[in-house]
């Protein structure tokens, strides 16, 4: 008997550029990600169409897309089921379903068909372990130069916290804009880490306490940064 051998693909990686392909969605073709440069994205894969979980994140997700757009990130989804599944799901979501106050939610953002899970696999989005014929839940945010720059993965009972998926793209969109960390659990309008002096000359003067930081150590110095700085310059709008 003929043995076929699947070789694996290897895990995108923060920092890599994000693997390129040309798929069918329910918006028509994409050619990804070339067309998306210029933007945040956040590409999101789900297990299947007509599922509870994955259905009360597309209402969750469709919801937030003005929210996502306002900050320059655009949404792109995919399962393995194909074209016609998706259309019926998403009408099926648009005309019978509210969940949590939100009804007539129209999925406006591409939903990609791969059956021959060929981009899931590029991705990382199959693991056997949770599943051989289902994507888990993966999440990656991509930068405008088409740079990965977070990456989740969830399995498939749990549905993803949408208040996060918010949080890192603003979080990541500021320390790009103002050259700094953002600590645990930060939110705009809370301090943030400047990064470590280069030379014990700066650390000292940095833990003189003379300047506009608090130093919880020599390694450890934060600032103060208003939400209305925040969001007034991540709200920009694109440039052309
Ligand atoms: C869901 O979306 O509900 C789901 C999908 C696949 C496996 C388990 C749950």
């Amino acid at each position: 008997m003929e043995t076929v051998t699947v070789t694996p693909t290897p895990m995108p990686r923060i920092g890599d550029k994000a693997p390129a392909f040309k798929a069918v969605t329910t918006q028509g073709p994409i050619n990804f990600p070339d067309q998306y440069l210029g933007r945040w994205v956040i590409l999101f894969s789900h297990p299947a169409d007509f599922t509870p979980v994955c259905t009360s994140e597309f209402i969750t997700f469709a919801s937030l897309e003005k929210q996502f757009a306002a900050v320059n990130c655009a949404l792109v989804g995919l399962s393995v089921d194909g074209l016609f599944s998706h259309i019926a799901w998403l009408r099926t979501i648009k005309e019978k379903i509210e969940y949590k106050g939100m009804k007539n939610v129209e999925v406006k953002f591409p939903l990609i068909e791969d059956i021959t899970m060929e981009v899931a696999r590029k991705y990382g989005m199959i693991q056997p372990g949770e599943s051989s014929t289902k994507a888990v839940r993966a999440v990656f945010v991509i930068d405008p130069k088409g740079i990965i720059r977070a990456i989740i993965y969830y399995p498939l009972s749990l549905g993803r916290n949408f208040d996060e998926l918010q949080r890192i793209v603003v979080a990541l969109q500021t320390a790009d804009a103002f050259s700094i960390a953002t600590p645990a659990d930060w939110r705009p309008g809370d301090d943030v880490i400047v990064p470590p002096a280069g030379s014990c000359g700066v650390a000292k003067e940095r833990m003189s306490g003379k300047q506009d930081m608090k130093c919880y150590d020599w390694f450890f110095c934060t600032k103060k940064l208003s939400k209305e700085k925040v969001l007034s310059t991540i709200m920009k709008k694109p440039k052309k």
